[in-house]
């Protein structure tokens, strides 16, 4: 069975895409087996970033138009990429049954691969998160905006309070150099293990290089296109800390059913506001859930704020 692992962030264009892409590509450069997932179901971005344009989606395995075998496109780069889907009318009207068969079908499709890297939406959608329940592994990405970096926390909070018991890992995006990601690793690790007693992993930074623009206007990979660019090293550094890290084991068939129920979901054309509700376990709310997050958030930005005037205090003028 691969290791399977989401790729998200609290906030959008951070550089997730880019990073399941090219991570995928040095993890197959390494030998690996890969196949990446397009679970971005509002817009389907890896098949835009290798230039390819799928004929047939996820959907079309959901709706029984396809085995899941025949959509898998191999790519020049030695990854696969299963399409996913923008959630059509049609889905919402499948029987538990049709459900249930389809998910052992889909299973097997990549239990040889090594890596099934699954790139998600960002934010906090309830259909995002119990997505990401079902997943043995999680990377939140952070860039260095304070948007970024609280809306990083307020996701692992939810996962913290939804009761997820997996590895979460996060890597920091467009930073300038090393010392900048791993500052940015520090304020999340710190308000992760003191707030949640929640443990993060690192692993890496990716540096702002416009070279990654470049690569995304010709459709060709940064890693393939610039291999010896500073962005190649940062995604190959990943690519071996990820190597380097245990395999977590899931139950496998929990995962393709909830990102079913996720595609399904997306399909639904109003969700009532029970359905748009997280998978929160106990009485927590919704509401509650933000509430607490934006008190966290404050108290947490209080607190950095608090240690940086420390750290200003202490440096050497
Ligand atoms: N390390 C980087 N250096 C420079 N530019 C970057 C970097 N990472 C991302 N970008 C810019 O941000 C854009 C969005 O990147 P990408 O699609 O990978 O982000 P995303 O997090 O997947 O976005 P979304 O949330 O919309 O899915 C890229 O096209 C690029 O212009
Ligand atoms: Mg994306």
């Amino acid at each position: 069975m691969p290791r399977v692992i989401a790729i998200t962030s609290g906030k959008g264009g951070i550089g997730k895409s880019n990073f399941v892409l090219n991570v995928g590509i040095s993890l197959a450069m390494m030998d690996s087996s890969v196949q990446l997932l397009d679970a971005d179901l509002g817009l389907s971005n890896l098949d835009v970033l290798l230039g390819i344009r799928p004929h047939r989606t996820l959907e079309d395995v959901v709706l029984g138009r396809a085995a899941l075998n025949e959509i898998i496109i191999r790519t020049e780069y030695k990854i696969d990429l299963i399409p996913g889907s923008s959630g059509t009318q049609a889905m919402a009207d499948l029987s538990g049954e049709k459900i249930g068969r389809l998910i052992k079908d889909v299973q097997g499709a990549s239990k040889d691969a090594d890596f099934l890297l699954v790139d998600t939406a960002s934010g906090v959608s309830a259909a995002v998160i119990s997505f990401l329940m079902a997943v043995p592994e999680v990377i939140v990405g952070v860039s260095p905006e304070p948007t970024s970096l609280t809306d990083a926390y307020a996701l692992i909070k939810i996962l913290n309070k939804n009761g997820y018991h997996g590895r979460i890992s996060m890597f920091s995006s467009m930073v300038k150099n090393s010392a900048a990601g791993h500052a940015l690793y520090q304020k999340i690790s710190s308000a992760s293990q003191r707030f949640l007693a929640t443990q993060v992993e690192f692993l890496g930074s990716v540096y702002f290089d416009e070279k990654l623009s470049r690569s995304v206007s010709a459709q060709v990979p940064a890693i393939v296109r610039f291999p010896t660019s500073d962005i190649a090293r940062c995604y190959r550094v990943i690519a071996l800390t990820l190597l380097g890290q245990a395999h977590v084991q899931m139950d496998y068939e929990k995962f393709w059913s909830r990102l079913i129920t996720m595609i399904m979901k997306k399909a639904r054309p109003k969700p009532s506001r029970e359905e748009s509700l997280p998978v929160a376990a106990g009485p927590d709310s919704m509401e509650k859930t933000l509430l607490d997050m934006l008190d966290e958030q404050r108290r947490t930005r209080m607190l950095l704020e608090r240690l940086l005037m420390k750290v200003d205090q202490v440096l050497p003028r």
